[in-house]
């Protein structure tokens, strides 16, 4: 059986990875860093899994990252742990670059020391994103499009993204990078707009808030959904030679258009009496627009995208319509 390590197990994208690597009949290790009350909602189905292991390891310290590998002894690694939301990067910019930053170094050298002591080869998956285009110069955006990051989370993402390319041409290393495009889930942070709308449009719903307050509601995003996302990470690992993918639907869409299409789902169309908008989340530079083209990927991975914008949007708002009303929302 093969074995994985996953950082940011207990993420969106390292709960829905680990979930695919399980179905693939991986071992997977999952890491997650120390925290005085654990947070396991995405991945308390998978305590019991006789194939799946919770290892503890953090970004910021380079041994516990080495333990992880000697424990799990990997065949492949997923770097998905990150501080991942922009608007906070401008709030903790110096933790944001250490642990997006400087945390995949700290990933990069433990695996040479790792590849080194044991004599082993390891795949490396690093989690590049579309922030790296942040003012697009190129619409859509390909491999080959110069980067243009907007907040500290883009430019922590940007070295990451070079640190990642230097190691493979430096050291010869199996090491990928995934360019994905916004993608979201059931199991999306609450923080992020996506979530914030569906969780905000199933409290309205259930009369338990009369509004959901937003920022910048003009700007576009290419939003896929999260587990067909995960798996273009597991192809790219599953190729002859190391390269990086941008992956995308190539559909871009308003926060607007995500709230017609949140608010229809529960048959309301005057959506506007419900939103407020507060410049407490505008941010000090916004990416106005991101749309990418995933061709590469679709004609060397054989990869393109399963759900469309109008199914994601169904599926995170049925879900927590059903989370506030465990009795069944359709009842109401
Ligand atoms: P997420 O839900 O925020 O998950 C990130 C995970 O990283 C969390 O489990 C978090 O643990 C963990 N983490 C944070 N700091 C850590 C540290 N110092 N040591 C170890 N673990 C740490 O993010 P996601 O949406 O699944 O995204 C996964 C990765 O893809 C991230 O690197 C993100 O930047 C990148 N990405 C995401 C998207 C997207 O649209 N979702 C697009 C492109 C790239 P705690 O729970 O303890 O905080
Ligand atoms: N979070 C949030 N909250 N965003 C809002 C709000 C709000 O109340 N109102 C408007 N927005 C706008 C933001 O200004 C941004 O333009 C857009 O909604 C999307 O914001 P997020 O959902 O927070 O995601 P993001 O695009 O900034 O970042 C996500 O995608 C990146 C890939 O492009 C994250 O998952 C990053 O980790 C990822 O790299």
């Amino acid at each position: 059986m093969k074995k994985a390590l996953i950082t940011g197990v207990n993420g969106m994208d390292g709960s829905h990875l680990a979930d695919l690597l399980l179905e693939k009949n991986y071992i997977v290790y999952g890491v997650e860093r120390r925290s005085s009350v654990k947070n396991r909602t995405n991945t308390a189905h998978l305590e019991r899994k006789e194939h799946f292991h919770f290892l503890t390891a953090d970004m910021t310290d380079q041994n516990t990252l080495y333990r992880a590998l000697r424990d799990s002894e990997p065949d492949e690694v997923y770097n998905l742990a990150a501080q991942s939301f922009v608007g906070s990067s401008w709030d903790i910019p110096k933790q944001t670059s250490d642990v997006n930053g400087l945390g995949v170094l700290r990933m990069l050298e433990a695996i040479r020391e790792y590849e080194h002591d044991t004599q082993r080869k390891v795949k490396f998956y690093q989690a590049s994103t579309s922030e790296l285009f942040g003012r697009m110069v190129e619409n859509p955006a390909t491999e080959r499009t110069p980067f243009y990051p907007r907040s500290p989370y883009g430019v922590s993402k940007l070295y990451a993204h070079w640190i990642t390319k230097n190691y493979r041409e430096s050291y010869d290393m199996f090491n990928c990078c995934g360019i994905l495009f916004n993608h979201e889930s059931e199991r999306r942070g609450i923080q992020f707009v996506t979530r914030k709308i569906s969780d905000g449009v199933a409290q309205i719903v259930h009369g338990l808030s009369d509004h959901i307050t937003l920022g910048n509601l003009d700007a576009k995003r290419d939003w896929g959904y999260a587990p067909d996302y995960v798996e273009s990470m597991w192809l790219m690992l599953q190729q002859d030679r190391p390269d990086d993918f941008v992956i995308a639907t190539g559909e871009t869409h308003t926060i607007r258009e995500f709230l017609d299409a949140a608010f229809d789902v529960v048959g309301i169309s005057n959506w506007e009496k419900y939103v407020k908008q507060d410049p407490r989340f505008m941010r000090p530079a916004e990416v106005d627009v991101l749309r990418g083209d995933a061709s590469k990927a679709k004609y060397e991975l054989g990869w393109t995208p399963k759900t469309d914008f109008q199914k994601l949007v169904k599926n995170m708002v049925e879900s927590d319509l059903a989370l506030l009303d465990p009795q069944g929302w359709r009842q109401i």
